[in-house]
């Protein structure tokens, strides 16, 4: 069949054609292509096309597609080990790669996805201090936990109103929405709720309102607050985890969150998320302390060997992170030439290999409400431009671009090239 073929019927089965909203690129608007097979850093699809895949499967395929390593890990254990519901050694090795490169995570727990690790990270957090009230920041993604689905409507900065329906009042009245990157709009926040707060919770690189990293002082400033107010502090690094540096953002900036969040790059491209910490916070998980979680499928053996064979590679290759800093820093000086030569207003914002190019007249993209200035009907005319040339990147102005390891410069070259006969 082909792609529009496939995606026309999908539509028949499952809301939408697709089974996570972002993928229908609804807001470009296009039928999206329906992928067949990927390889490298290339993926193809039912029509034939070949695409230089800049979404990375939303970040997982570090090493690019179908990895020889990574295969021949998830066949070599197939063959003896799908699923137990026990307890196995290749957790135990897993976690021990984790806990032995992160010098914040002691302790760690296998779920099954991103949104997993972050809501059971807050229950976590709420256990441990026996508070309810949370900080989350505007335009960071957590997850589709209800407590994380606040819209930040500028004049609502700080009460939590449902951003999805379906989500009770109830769910979202503990959580407190403040602005990325501005300090002093915590500490109000903490003066009014202070004693009231169990964590904050921030993406240190955020990746999901386009790509912002935070300020170092701001995030500093976060764990001095924490430490003041006797609350935890909870790094999101589902996205940046394994990817901005091998020990993830909390390495660049030296700041020591309680609870670390990880899914996407941790499992190898397979379903899967993790959260860890301080032994003292961890053990407060059943079965050995008061906090419920659990999960059939959690550190289920195909996904730990994909895990493990990922970050044994990343582990083993120090060059892959300079290869990728190389790569990044190349894309994002073209994109900056190219759009001056041009005309094009844009801000290209950047950490290791995670972008984004906001198409904005703004001198910078520093939080939700910079990022919301952007012209997204102009990005809708970009990507249709950069899709038709073969290249895949991700179909919203308020997602990230992503590297592997498997580019190389003539495909950067292949991204410039494209972007240079953009007409706007
Ligand atoms: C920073 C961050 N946290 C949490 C999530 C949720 O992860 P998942 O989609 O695996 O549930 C995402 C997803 O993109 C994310 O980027």
């Amino acid at each position: 069949m082909r792609n529009d073929d496939i995606f026309n019927e999908s539509k028949l089965y499952m809301p939408g054609g697709v089974n996570s909203p972002v993928r229908a690129f609804k807001d470009v608007p296009l039928n999206p292509p329906v992928i067949k097979r990927g390889k490298g850093a290339y993926i193809y699809d039912e029509d034939g096309n070949k695409y230089i895949d800049f979404v990375c499967s939303w970040g997982p395929m570090i090493l690019g597609h179908c990895d020889d390593d990574v295969v021949k890990a998830i066949k070599d254990t197939s063959e003896n080990a799908i699923s137990f519901g026990a307890t196995t050694e290749l957790e135990l090795e897993l976690a021990k790669y984790v806990c032995t490169t992160l010098d914040n995570v002691e302790m760690l727990r296998m779920v099954n996805s991103g949104t997993e690790a972050t809501m059971s990270a807050v229950k976590l957090a709420r256990g441990c201090t026996g508070r309810n009230k949370i900080i989350k920041f505007a335009g960071c993604y957590h997850g589709h936990f209800d407590d994380f689905l606040v819209e930040a409507g500028s004049g609502v900065m700080t009460e939590g109103i449902p951003g999805s329906a379906g989500v009770p009042e109830d769910s979202v009245k503990n959580t407190l929405i403040a602005k990325y990157n501005d300090l002093s709009n915590v500490e109000k926040i903490f003066e009014k709720h202070g004693k009231d707060i169990a964590a904050i919770i921030v993406e240190p690189v955020a990746g999901n309102m386009g790509v912002i990293p935070g300020d170092a002082n701001f995030l500093k400033g976060l764990r001095s607050i924490c430490d003041k107010n006797g609350s935890l502090l909870i790094f999101d690094e589902v996205m940046s985890g394994f990817r901005v540096a091998y020990k993830g953002a909390q390495s660049i900036y030296g700041i020591k969150p309680d609870i670390t969040t990880f899914a996407k790059i941790i499992g190898g491209g397979l379903p899967c998320g993790a959260y860890g910490g301080r032994k003292e916070i961890m053990e407060k998980l059943s079965p050995m302390g008061p906090v419920y979680q659990a999960g059939t499928m959690s550190g289920n053996p195909l996904v730990m060997a994909a895990g493990i064979a990922t970050l044994k590679k990343l582990h083993d290759n120090p060059d892959y992170y300079a290869h990728l800093e190389k790569l990044g820093a190349k894309l994002e000086q073209g994109i900056g030439d190219i759009a001056k030569k041009k005309g094009i207003n844009v801000v290209v914002n950047r950490c290791g290999a995670m972008f984004a190019i906001f198409f904005t007249k703004d001198s910078e993209v520093r939080n939700y409400e910079d990022a919301k200035k952007c012209d997204t009907s102009l990005f809708a005319k970009y990507f249709q431009h950069m899709i038709s040339k073969g290249i895949y990147i991700a179909p919203s102005q308020f997602e990230a671009i992503f590297l592997n390891v498997k580019h190389t410069e003539e495909d950067i070259d292949k991204f410039l090239e494209a972007f240079s006969t953009f007409e706007v």
